[in-house]
């Protein structure tokens, strides 16, 4: 019986991806990186760091920075980043998420967020959602990044409910790939043959609803 749900926040709880291409792309103008759609897509569910290493390799840029520079550059996407986070509102939470958590909640669900961005408490409270959330990993405290299952297994450890027992949701392949090396039920949102080791596929968010999960549950996907 499942008795939590984890759930991943850029592309799950809210669109930020949008956010966080506009920021990175200010840093790939001022470096002189062209931009490309696949340069976009592989900065998805990855640090802040390795996002900026792939962003200068991409450009040839390598080996042209010291460890300074590169601190430098970060904190400027950072920056721009939290500029654009602080336009967000509850309107930015992506549909049936909301009322989502108000059925874990009323049915006393505990719920954690397992996020790579440092970001997520702010985002959370910008979205007017961080009372959902008494649990929120800090990647910062982390070994190892998604596909490794360590966030997913901090935050089932920091909800106190056995990985077996959990839920978690993604929006990524390597995300999916995490949960499932947890030993916990995989729900992917979004193209099921990206997130085909998901156990649960819902084609977007508004899908993902409580009766939705538990029939999934019952006849999982082979
Ligand atoms: C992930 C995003 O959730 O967090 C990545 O998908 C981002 O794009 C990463 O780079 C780290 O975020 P932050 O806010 O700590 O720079
Ligand atoms: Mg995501």
């Amino acid at each position: 019986d499942i008795q939590g749900f984890i759930f991943d926040l850029d592309g799950v709880i809210t669109d930020t991806a949008r956010l966080h291409t506009k920021a990175w792309r200010q840093v790939a103008d001022q470096v002189g990186t062209p931009w490309s759609q696949r340069l976009q897509d592989s900065l998805k569910g990855i640090s802040r760091m390795e996002s900026l290493e792939l962003i200068l390799r991409a450009g040839g840029l390598a080996h042209t920075y010291s460890d300074e520079q590169k601190e430098k550059l970060a904190t400027a996407k950072n920056t721009e980043y939290l500029r654009l986070v602080a336009t967000l509102t509850p309107a930015d939470i992506l549909p049936g998420v909301q009322s989502l958590l108000d059925d874990l909640d009323a049915h006393g669900y505990k719920m954690a967020i397992a996020s790579a961005s440092s970001n997520a408490p702010i985002v959370l409270h910008h979205l007017g959602l961080t009372h959902y959330f008494p649990e929120v990993v800090d990647p910062r405290t982390l070994h190892h990044g998604k596909p490794d299952p360590e966030i997913f297994l901090r935050a089932a450890e920091l909800i106190k409910v056995a990985p077996a027992h959990c839920v978690g949701v993604e929006d990524a392949a390597a995300g999916v790939a995490g949960i499932v090396a947890a030993g916990e039920t995989a729900i992917g949102i979004g193209d099921a043959t990206v997130l085909r080791a998901a156990d649960i596929n819902f084609a977007d968010t508004s899908q993902m609803t409580l009766v939705n999960i538990r029939a999934a549950m019952r006849t999982p996907s082979v």
